[in-house]
């Protein structure tokens, strides 16, 4: 499908832009562009725009800012050592907002229009990239139901956007590895819910658990399953991963969760390295008796803005235990984060398909 290009008479001046992506923080500053492409249930996708980011006059009826008919997804352009710009698996992600769609009684956005949508917007933007060790240009495609109506029924408009952001780490803490906090009062999905979708309803709901951990300290929210508090399923923002003293891997299996690339990946890395990984129910309880008594060594929290981050204390309400890796990653997180960020990083041979040359 053509693009109709219209590149910003007023971009951000290159020495003003070099201060900007030096050390930014996570998703406070955004690219000259945006892609927009709008949908209508009578006429379809009609004809994608890349124009200049600017704020999107709404109608105050429209459905998503009454009954939240929205879907995102998060990931991210590469500079890579050769000097070329690459996305991690973004066929995966325009599969998985599929799926999100047709959660969330929106309409089917073609995986090739998906990707093009975000290779126009990286193309346009790609001096945004930070140039710092590690840093990336965040991308945020997502869709919104914009037609003025307050019946209760899907909408039959739709706006589908994706906006970029500079980002280094996402974590600020002292230490490299994480604090959690595990929510016993709030939890995130339920069967049935729509906690496999990427669904901004899903954050909207899982807020003041964040704000509690935030309160006691820790950086991300540990949720247990809705109808027994007990086990353990994923965090705000990202899946976890538990390693047992004798190197296999343990993390939650899908269903509510969300089905992460990263954690897909993980997954690959490991089976191909000859680690043994299973996705199996893991009670909060037990992971606390397995760390306390030496059988877990150690966790790790994973997704696309986090990357792998190390888990080094988990708090509750009244009591805490450490991960034996403590203040930094242990040897299995290690490895596997040097494995995933060679591949980002086009510092090995990518032999799976993973990185996409835009
Ligand atoms: N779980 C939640 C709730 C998330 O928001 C994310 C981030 O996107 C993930 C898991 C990890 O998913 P991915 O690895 O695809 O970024
Ligand atoms: C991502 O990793 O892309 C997310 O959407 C999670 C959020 C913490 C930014």
């Amino acid at each position: 499908m053509q693009f109709d290009v219209k590149p910003s008479t007023n971009p951000v001046p290159e020495a003003e832009r070099t201060a900007l992506i030096a050390q930014p923080s996570f998703g406070s500053v955004f690219t000259d562009h945006m892609v927009m492409i709008r949908h209508t249930a009578e006429g379809g996708w009609q004809t994608p725009l890349l124009t200049a980011r600017a704020p999107i006059p709404m109608d105050p009826a429209s459905s998503v800012l009454h009954y939240a008919q929205e879907i995102f997804e998060g990931m991210k352009a590469y500079r890579i050592a050769d000097g070329s710009t690459v996305l991690f698996r973004p066929e995966a992600n325009a599969a998985r907002f599929r799926q999100s769609a047709a959660r969330m009684a929106m309409p089917d956005l073609p995986p090739e229009l998906f990707v093009r949508g975000v290779e126009e917007l990286v193309r346009q933007d790609r001096a945004w990239i930070p140039t710092m060790p590690g840093g990336s240009l965040y991308l945020r495609p997502f869709m919104i139901a914009t037609e003025a109506f307050l019946g209760v029924r899907p909408a039959r408009e739709h706006l589908f956007m994706v906006i970029a952001s500079p980002v280094g780490a996402y974590f600020s803490g002292k230490t490299e590895a994480v604090t959690l906090w595990v929510s016993q009062t709030y939890t995130r999905a339920a069967r049935g819910g729509t906690g496999a979708a990427k669904c901004g309803g899903n954050y909207a709901a899982g807020l003041l658990a964040q704000a509690e951990a935030t309160r006691n300290e820790c950086q991300q929210v540990v949720f247990l399953d809705a109808a027994e508090g007990r086990w353990i399923e994923e965090l705000g923002g990202m899946n976890v991963f538990f390693v047992r003293r004798d190197g296999s891997l343990i993390t939650p299996p899908l269903g509510t969760i969300l089905p992460g690339i990263t954690r897909d990946s993980i997954m690959t890395l490991a089976r191909d390295m000859g680690m043994s990984v299973t996705e199996q129910p893991y009670a909060f309880e037990q992971w606390r008796a397995d760390a306390e008594g030496g059988e877990v060594v150690e966790a790790f929290a994973c997704g696309t803005a986090a990357t792998v981050a190390p888990i080094g204390r988990v708090k509750f309400e009244g009591g805490s235990f450490e991960m034996q890796s403590g203040a930094t990653a242990g040897l299995v997180t290690e490895t596997l984060r040097r494995a995933l960020f060679d591949i980002q990083f086009g510092r090995v041979a990518d032999q799976r398909g993973w990185v996409h040359r835009v």
